[in-house]
Formats: structure tokens, sequence, C-alpha cells
């Protein structure tokens, strides 16, 4: 991360299912910071969710691996980085597609991509077969107007 970033927490955990909430959650706890709404945080818990589900399923296939979070706050932005050293993505494009999986068979409803892509501002994916992948997503924090503020700009418009 080349930005100057003003917060900084990073997590490593074992590519076990029940580690997916912690993660979810310890991420939500760090974006706390940017006085998020409900929604807000809730984005942010479903995107870290899919990526690291997708970190364990697919990267590592249900085996023993590491997984790495990274988050920065810069300006009013969370920036989240997932990272697995599993197999890899062999076409990110075509990943990428709503509905594309490559485990069908686990009903896996191949929306992973696209449901961090739309509750995020930005999504990028990095991966090389046999490597593994990066997930980088951001989300900026809408700034709340303060109960003073909202009614000076009652009063401007009064
Ligand atoms: N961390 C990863 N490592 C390896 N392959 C991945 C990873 N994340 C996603 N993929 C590949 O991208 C496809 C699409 O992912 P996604 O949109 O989350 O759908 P789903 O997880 O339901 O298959 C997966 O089926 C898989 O082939
Ligand atoms: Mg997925």
């Amino acid at each position: 991360m080349n930005i100057k970033y003003k917060n900084k927490m990073q997590l490593e955990i074992l590519s076990k299912s029940n580690n997916e909430a912690f993660a979810r959650i310890t991420v939500a706890a760090f974006a706390a910071q940017l006085d998020p709404t409900i929604e807000e945080i809730s984005d942010i818990k479903t995107a870290v969710s899919e990526a690291v589900t997708n970190s364990i399923i697919h990267g590592y296939e249900n085996k023993e691996g590491i997984i790495k979070i990274n988050a920065y706050i810069y300006d009013n932005t969370i920036r989240i980085e997932i990272s697995d050293q599993g197999k890899g993505i062999e076409d990110i494009e075509i990943a990428k597609q709503p509905l594309y999986t490559t485990k069908p068979e686990l009903e896996r409803s191949g929306m992973g991509f696209t449901i961090m892509e739309n509750f995020m501002d930005s999504l990028k994916v990095e991966s090389v077969l046999g490597m593994g992948t990066k997930v980088t997503m951001e989300k900026k924090i809408k700034e709340k107007t303060t109960k003073e503020e909202q009614i000076q700009e009652e009063n401007f418009y009064a």
C-alpha cells in the first residue's frame, strides 16, 4: 500500500470455516472508527465473508492453509486485502462473471465476486496459478453530518 494511511491492522487465520466469522467481525470492528452506518458495516462483513470463504473452499479446497487479512484506513476509506497461497485462479475475468463457479456440486451461487463488487466501491483480484490469490477491496464511508451541522443546514434551507 503506497498511500499514506491513518491506521492499519493485520490478521492471520487458518483456513477453517469457523474462522470466517472471526475475520468478518474483526474487520467490522476495525471499520467502526469511520463511524459507518449499519448498512455500510453489513456490506463490509458480507464482502469479507465472501472473500475468506473463497480462500477456504477454492484456494485451499478445505485443506489447511493461512489466510492473511490486511486492512487500512485512509481518508474516509477502508481498504481490505485478503490473500491466500492456495491453488490460484486460471482466468480472473471469467471467474468474476456472475453465476460462474468451478464448484457447482457444492451448490455455490457463483455470485461471490459480484457481491464483493457491488457491496464495495472497488474490487481488484490478482492471482497466479499454483501460487495464490489476493483480493483488494475499498469502501468509502460517507461522512455523517453532526446534529449541529444538520440544524445549521435546516436553518439555511428554512
Ligand atoms: N481464493 C480463490 N482461490 C482460487 N479460486 C478462487 C478463489 N476465489 C474465487 N475463485 C474462483 O472463482 C470462482 C468464482 O468465485 P465466486 O464468484 O465467489 O463464486 P463461488 O464461490 O460461488 O464459486 C470460484 O468458483 C473459483 O473457481
Ligand atoms: Mg464464492
